[in-house]
């Protein structure tokens, strides 16, 4: 049997998609002072995907809260004029679906030029060959384990067969010299199936109502993001 994946540090992206809008700046706080390691961004503009959320005015608003990095998910069509924006409104992490770009190699050439990481973001019928040519261009892989546009779908359960290809094609990269790259999972992330998820190749884990439909009764999310945790160390 062939042992399950290990992540060197498992990160938790919380996905501020699910968090109470009005009291957002609180939001995120809350979500670091419970260790979350990335803030999830998901940007929608009813084009790209049927749903219309936040922009880089929303981005540089929550920016003097937290210290952790901003992952932005631009779920947008088209993605270029949207980079320079992030970037200047405090974004760490670009991602892009490759439908959206009509020329990826640059796209995310113009995501590092920026000083951001990069990556790209696979719909659950995209076919990973999308990143074959662009290995030395990515930081960060994304998996969609739902089809994007709304929190609160149902785990698609093939999304773990693809992540282990994803996590074998990474792997190879890294150990022909590639640099590091981060394999991420988005939609649908929960309590009951984080160990399986961690197991088949995930070093970061996005999740939105898990954790933010799971407050503490102090309005803090500690409870829920070492619940998160405990399944993965448990397997561990
Ligand atoms: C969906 C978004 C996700 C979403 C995840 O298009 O990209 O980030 O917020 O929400 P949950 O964790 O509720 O599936
Ligand atoms: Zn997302």
């Amino acid at each position: 049997m062939s042992a399950a994946y290990l992540p060197p540090q498992l990160r938790i992206a919380p996905s501020i998609l699910s968090a109470d809008f009005a009291r957002l700046g609180e939001e995120v706080r809350a979500i670091e002072a419970a260790g979350a390691d990335w803030v999830h961004f998901d940007v929608m503009d009813n084009h790209y995907v049927p749903n219309l959320t936040i922009g880089p005015l929303v981005c540089e608003a929550i920016r003097p809260h937290v210290q952790i990095p901003i992952d932005v998910h631009l779920m947008v069509e088209p993605v270029d004029a949207l980079i320079p924006m992030f970037a200047k409104a405090g974004a760490n992490i670009i991602t892009f679906h490759p439908e959206a770009s009509r020329h990826i190699d640059r796209t995310l050439s113009l995501i590092r030029d920026h000083g951001c990481q990069a990556g790209l973001v696979f719909n659950p019928a995209t076919p990973l060959s999308f990143m074959d040519h662009v290995m030395d261009k990515l930081d960060v892989v994304l998996l969609m384990s739902v089809n994007p546009g709304f929190g609160g779908q149902a785990f698609i359960p093939e999304t773990l067969n693809k992540l282990r290809a994803a996590r074998a094609k990474i792997d190879a990269h890294m150990q022909s010299g590639g640099q590091k790259i981060l394999l991420e999972i988005d939609g649908g992330v929960k309590v009951d199936n984080i160990a399986q998820i961690v197991a088949a190749g995930a070093d970061v884990c996005v999740a939105g109502t898990a954790v933010f439909g799971a407050p503490d009764a102090d309005g803090g999310y500690r409870d829920v993001m070492q619940a998160l945790r405990a399944p993965v160390q448990l397997s561990l």
